[in-house]
């Protein structure tokens, strides 16, 4: 009896330690808002969008003009918090930075960041208000994006303004593969079908020629129009061309999941698991990696925050896609861990500055944003809790 006493409190107790320490969505949700509330006051002018912090004496963010590749990702934020909080403020503000990237379409594409800057905003904010408006600038954009595609090749040209000075005909990187969604989005919405093959044409090309044996991504393919073929893998941001930078290596996992969603095309999915377990190959304790694999500073060379956030919402999706469910839990479990530790006091910004984390890193070769809190470690940070938030309540994502 006294056993079974005993067996029955130890129980109990299991169980309440689990319930406390059990990672808390709505709390970290709310951590955000707030952040987001003390952000706002300094931001009156809606085409200027935050970017960064980069001195520990400064709280409120750095801001760029809505040409930036990273202009969509403050007004993504706020759709996602409004989404979470369902707050009329939040919605105001939402699209008064929604609206200020219109003039964004205007322009002839440069680059192909037009996916990153137009869908993480108004593809938001269209997902969540079916506003016209916001339709008709995605589909224009996917477009514009459209434009950039070399048949020859089957891929985006990502980088044009680079091809001359770096004696390149045509150059893919693999964070274009997050802008293949605007494609894909815009088929299915009233574009041309032909945008969808243009996609999953350049993912695959991808899926050829950007990965090495081990399955780490090199950044940039270099190719020849003429041929069609791949001339170079080098890198830009990253440590060296055979390196393995880390954001690199999470945009090739967010990616190859997205794609598979949009195609239920099996090698997607093997491709974005094979990138998946390199990435978690040598990775730290805390599972948030430095920022590229290879800088023989390791251990003293900084993190990257927004790798381990992108590669977080990713995973979360990635297990939704397994049958198996021992991959399944590997998967969520690797989320958690990299969620519960962007929540923890060493990671976030807290009342140190009004983003959301600290430690991430953008452009280490060119020594600029190192362990800074940077827009999009936060939006694929509140993108990740969201997820988890649709999948408690739900049991599935949008
Ligand atoms: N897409 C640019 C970067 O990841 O820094």
């Amino acid at each position: 009896m006294k056993n079974l006493t005993l067996l029955i409190l130890s129980l109990i107790l299991l169980v309440a330690c689990k319930t406390e320490n059990k990672f808390n969505v709505d709390t970290n949700l709310a951590y955000c808002k707030q952040q987001v509330e003390k952000s706002l006051p300094h931001l009156e002018k809606s085409d200027m969008m935050p970017r960064n912090i980069i001195s520990d004496t400064i709280k409120s963010w750095h801001c760029t003009g809505i040409r930036d590749w990273t202009s969509g990702f403050w007004p993504g934020i706020l759709w996602y918090t409004y989404e979470s909080a369902k707050d009329t403020t939040i919605l105001k503000e939402a699209e008064r930075f929604s609206e200020a990237l219109y003039p964004i379409v205007n322009y002839k594409a440069d680059n192909h960041d037009l996916g990153f800057m137009l869908y993480c905003s108004l593809g938001n904010g269209y997902r969540l208000t079916q506003n016209h408006q916001y339709k008709e600038i995605l589909l224009r954009g996917a477009d514009s994006l459209a434009v950039l595609y070399n048949p020859k090749v089957g891929t985006i040209n990502s980088w044009p303004g680079f091809n001359k000075k770096m004696n390149w005909h045509h150059n893919t990187i693999i964070d274009n593969m997050l802008n293949l969604e605007i494609l894909y989005w815009a088929a299915k919405n009233g574009g041309s079908p032909k945008l969808a093959k243009i996609a999953t044409h350049h993912a695959e090309i991808t899926m050829n020629n950007h990965f090495r044996e081990d399955f780490s991504t090199y950044h940039v393919i270099a190719y020849d129009t003429i041929t069609g073929k791949k001339v170079a893998g080098v890198t830009h941001q990253g440590y060296s061309d055979s390196s393995m930078w880390a954001r690199g290596q999470s945009w090739a996992i967010y990616g190859f999941t997205m794609c598979y969603r949009e195609t239920k095309d099996p090698e997607f999915l093997k491709t974005a698991q094979k990138a998946t377990e390199r990435f978690f190959r040598d990775i730290p304790e805390d599972y948030i990696p430095y920022w590229d694999y290879d800088d023989p500073a390791i251990p003293n060379a900084p993190r990257d925050a927004s790798a381990a956030a992108v590669t977080c919402s990713a995973l979360i999706e990635l297990s939704q896609y397994v049958d198996d469910p021992k991959e399944k839990d590997n998967y969520m479990q690797k989320a958690m861990k990299i969620i519960e530790s962007l929540s923890s006091a060493e990671y976030q910004s807290r009342d140190k500055n009004n983003a959301f984390l600290l430690h991430a890193t953008g452009h280490k070769p060119n020594n600029s944003e190192i362990e800074a809190s940077i827009i999009y470690a936060d939006y694929y940070y509140i993108e990740a809790l969201i997820r988890l938030k649709q999948l408690n309540e739900t049991g599935k994502l949008f």
